[in-house]
């Protein structure tokens, strides 16, 4: 895998996911705009948005518009296979130490490790710049796949509060996660609580 992903930070200093990550199957890299209507098409199934906190249904392409022009720069990269966008994977900071790992995918392209294989890249890209950072998740209770992905890159659950599902216009019980990693992947300034 070779991991070119850019060493700027924010004001905050998280690293910022503005260059592009190579896996073994995928390129994850900054979204285009051109990428609008595949973004819309695969994120326009509520069997995807319903599982995000934040995507609304329906959703349009002028909305994938709107989400790659105002948010998505710097805080997600479009998961590409094959040429084409499958998804989205990002962080977002909560704050000066932890951010919070999110990311979706078409659903003709579940079930093949995909997100699994991109998570592990965007994860160790950013804790190589940034090896103090908190790396927290977060599943509605009924998303068990995601929380299968999450237990496959490393994560524990914490606890689980109440989360908003704008797509379903209701609050949704989601368990919550943070990352645990081998004492001998941290730095000794790590924050991160021994496993
Ligand atoms: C959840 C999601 C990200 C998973 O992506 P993916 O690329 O299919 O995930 P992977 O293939 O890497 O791993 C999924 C794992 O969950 C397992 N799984 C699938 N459905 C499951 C279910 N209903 N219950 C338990 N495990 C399940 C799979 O078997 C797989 O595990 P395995 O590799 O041990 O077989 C994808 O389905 C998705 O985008 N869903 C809609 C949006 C979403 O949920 N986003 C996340 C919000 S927290």
């Amino acid at each position: 895998m070779t991991e070119t992903l850019e060493r700027t930070t924010t004001s905050e200093g998280f690293p910022h996911l503005t260059e592009t990550l190579h896996t073994p199957r995928l390129k994850l890299r900054p979204f285009q705009v051109t990428d609008a209507p595949r973004v819309a098409m695969f994120a326009g199934d509520f069997d995807v948005s319903r599982m995000t906190a934040r995507i609304p249904h329906p959703y349009s392409e002028r909305d994938a518009r709107e989400f790659i022009a105002a948010g998505a720069v710097g805080k997600a990269l479009a998961i590409v296979h094959a040429n084409g966008v499958i998804g989205a994977i990002g962080l977002e900071a909560v704050d000066n130490s932890r951010a919070e790992l999110g990311y979706w995918l078409g659903r003709p392209f579940w079930g093949r490790g995909f997100v699994t294989e991109a998570g592990r890249a965007v994860i160790a890209a950013s804790l190589r710049w940034c090896p103090t950072l908190t790396v927290t998740a977060s599943h509605f209770e009924d998303n068990p796949a995601s929380g299968h992905v999450l237990a496959k890159l490393g994560f524990t659950q914490t606890g689980e509060r109440m989360m908003r599902s704008i797509a379903r216009d209701q609050d949704v019980r989601a368990l919550t996660y943070r990352l645990s990693r081998p004492a001998t992947e941290r730095s000794p300034s790590s924050r991160l609580p021994r496993p």
